[in-house]
């Protein structure tokens, strides 16, 4: 959700800006810009649309030189998508810069302060309050006013932030939303992720929170609640240890399908991670036997696909581990008084580690006694530096806005997780659980084999293409996996989804269906194949097309029923969400295809969403 970058060194600041915003581009892509420090002044570029459009328009630009400056790929929140929005935004007397992550609640009233005091705007962003507030209290020392602006601000914000007064440094300040601090030889960064820095530094620092950092291009000073220290790069730094391969397509014409390809590897490297010779070891985790019997309910908190591999979590903790665990949308649970207490135990799941609404609703667990374990892949985020416990998925950088690969290491670890639970509690038997675990050990390769065959989906996407609206519907784990295939489908093709429980269509929603509506049915749970191949035949009869997905043993009934059939490997019920899902990810890449549609940078959304 926006992409800040900042450069201060002896080499040209507008091409190192430009290239990391094109690495964060993810982040949000309706509009960029940067500022450039040239001597004592600060030159501004921004422009609506995509970086390619502020590239072009800065190619004939004289005034772009200069070893010092900020930029920005934004996410609107305040102002639509436009030239005078786009950031930077500047003081209106060119003094101060500035670019923002995250949304400044009380940017009205601090507004009309000072329209008051005789100040002028020209955009309708929360961010030009921000540049005017720090002109404001500017006397003659940049820090001491940023210091007090931010004191004055409500709200998220990461902020990278020039003056012209003083052009040897760019102020960095950081509250609920992330920025990190790269350090480079005589050069220094600033960025909202470390994608952007990783061709230049793997010598990173994460801001604290209230966190505001002076860059220089030999010094970085942090001023924290702790007081102040000169970073030392090799004391205080992470060293970032990514392939650099990590951040480019490869072989692929879209990060989505790079990330769909990776998933066997990186499923098998976060169960290879957490499962040794046959054994759950979770040494790391910190888990006690006496903290878990002293557990009376399971949370499982998050946003969006994570939340839907916490669907999946609740079917299988409860089965396995026997406690009672309920699923909330972390946007919902922040602000329902949950009934949590030292009795619970409160899992979040995110991948990026900064959904806005996931650690709040982490927060408010914290508050209320619970401890907080979360499962996550970024690491050093700020969920998985808040949180209690913390288990780490390895599918390492995802970049496409739809994620795949971090879905199905979430949806391992949720399995693990169970089954370790279901193991301290005694609530399995030993041959199960091994059962089991060989089970999850063999999920990569039957994953291959399932992308070994991925122009079976193109196939099916190339019949389905012209459609207009699906529904996807399933029972129990199938349903869960509905979900995510209906968002999956919504969101990189634009189709109008809706997953239902396979029994509940027909208590409403059936009035939609009609001759040739698409229904895609999850059918792998044996002992409830009928019940939903009745449900198919409800829809057939109104005219529906029917594409399923189950296993070869159900091959001639589902051949009765469905227009076409996507066999998957077979496996045990109880983990087929790991399997059924990836024919879903196939379809939904191909569609988005074949409409032409924007595969890694859907429309209206951005990766990472650290606004509320
Ligand atoms: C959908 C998608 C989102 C994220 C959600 C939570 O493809 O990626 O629904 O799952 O925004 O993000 P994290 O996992 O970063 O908390």
């Amino acid at each position: 959700m926006c992409g800040i970058i900042g450069y201060i060194g002896n080499n040209d600041a507008k091409a190192f800006l430009l290239d990391g915003l094109e690495k964060m581009e993810y982040r949000g892509y309706d509009s960029s810009g940067i500022s450039v420090m040239s001597g004592n002044k600060i030159h501004t570029f921004k422009k609506r649309g995509r970086l390619q459009i502020l590239r072009e328009s800065l190619k004939n630009q004289q005034d772009v030189s200069g070893f010092v400056g900020i930029g920005h790929t934004r996410w609107a929140t305040h102002g639509g998508a436009s030239d005078i929005n786009a950031h930077p935004q500047n003081s209106q007397s060119g003094r101060i810069s500035v670019v923002h992550n995250g949304i400044i609640e009380n940017y009205i009233s601090l507004k009309n302060f000072l329209l008051e005091k005789g100040f002028k705007f020209i955009s309708d962003t929360d961010t030009e309050v921000v540049a005017q507030l720090i002109d404001f209290y500017y006397k003659d020392n940049f820090f001491e006013a940023v210091k007090t602006a931010v004191s004055k601000l409500e709200g998220s914000y990461a902020l990278g932030i020039l003056c012209s007064n003083e052009p040897d440094k760019i102020i960095a300040a950081k509250k609920d939303s992330p920025l990190i601090v790269g350090i480079g030889e005589d050069e220094n960064y600033i960025a909202s992720d470390v994608t952007a820095l990783i061709s230049k530094t793997r010598k990173i620092y994460r801001l604290e929170e209230n966190d505001i950092a002076v860059v220089k291009k030999d010094k970085v000073t942090i001023y924290s609640n702790a007081g102040k220290k000169v970073l030392d790069r090799d004391k205080d730094c992470t060293t970032i240890d990514w392939d650099i391969e990590s951040v480019g397509k490869g072989n692929y014409d879209h990060f989505m399908m790079k990330e769909i390809m990776q998933q066997p590897k990186v499923l098998k490297k976060t169960i290879d991670s957490l499962i040794k010779n046959g054994k759950i070891d979770f040494l790391d985790v910190g888990l006690t036997d006496e903290y878990l019997k002293s557990l009376s309910k399971i949370f499982i908190v998050a946003c969006g696909s994570a939340y839907h591999v916490g669907v999946v979590g609740r079917y299988v903790v409860e089965k396995l581990a026997k406690i009672s665990v309920e699923v909330e949308l972390a946007s919902e649970f922040r602000y329902k008084e949950p009934l949590v207490d030292e009795s619970s135990l409160v899992i979040v799941i995110s991948q990026s580690g900064e959904t806005a609404d996931s650690l709040a609703a982490l927060r408010e667990a914290k508050k209320l006694g619970a401890k907080v374990l979360s499962i996550v892949n970024v690491v050093g985020s700020s969920i998985a530096n808040e949180s209690d416990y913390v288990i780490y998925t390895l599918a390492g950088q995802e970049i496409a806005v739809a994620t795949t690969k971090a879905y199905s290491c979430q949806l391992s670890v949720v399995y693990i997780l169970a089954l370790y639970f279901a193991e301290r509690f005694k609530s399995i038997s030993d041959d199960d659980l091994s059962k089991y675990i060989a089970e999850l050990i063999s999920l990569p390769d039957k994953l291959e084999l399932i992308l070994q065959q991925k122009d079976e989906l193109l196939e099916i996407a190339q019949k389905y293409k012209d459609i207009s609206c699906a529904f996807f519907i399933g029972r129990t784990l199938d349903y869960a996996v509905c979900m995510e295939g209906s968002l999956k489908l919504k969101e990189v093709s634009y189709v109008h989804c809706e997953a239902y429980a396979a029994g509940e269509l027909k208590h409403g929603t059936i009035s939609l269906i009609e001759k040739g509506t698409l229904v895609i049915a999850l059918l792998t749970q044996d002992e409830l194949f009928d019940k939903t191949v009745s449900n198919l035949r409800e829809v057939k009869a109104r005219g529906a097309r029917i594409f399923a997905i189950t296993t070869a043993n159900h091959r001639s009934k589902i051949n009765e029923v469905a227009d076409d059939v996507y066999f998957i490997p077979e496996c045990l019920n109880l983990m087929s969400p790991v399997l059924s899902v990836i024919p879903l990810q196939l379809l939904s890449y191909y569609s988005a295809f074949l409409r032409g549609c924007d595969i890694d940078k859907p429309r209206n959304l951005a990766k990472s969403v650290t606004v509320e």
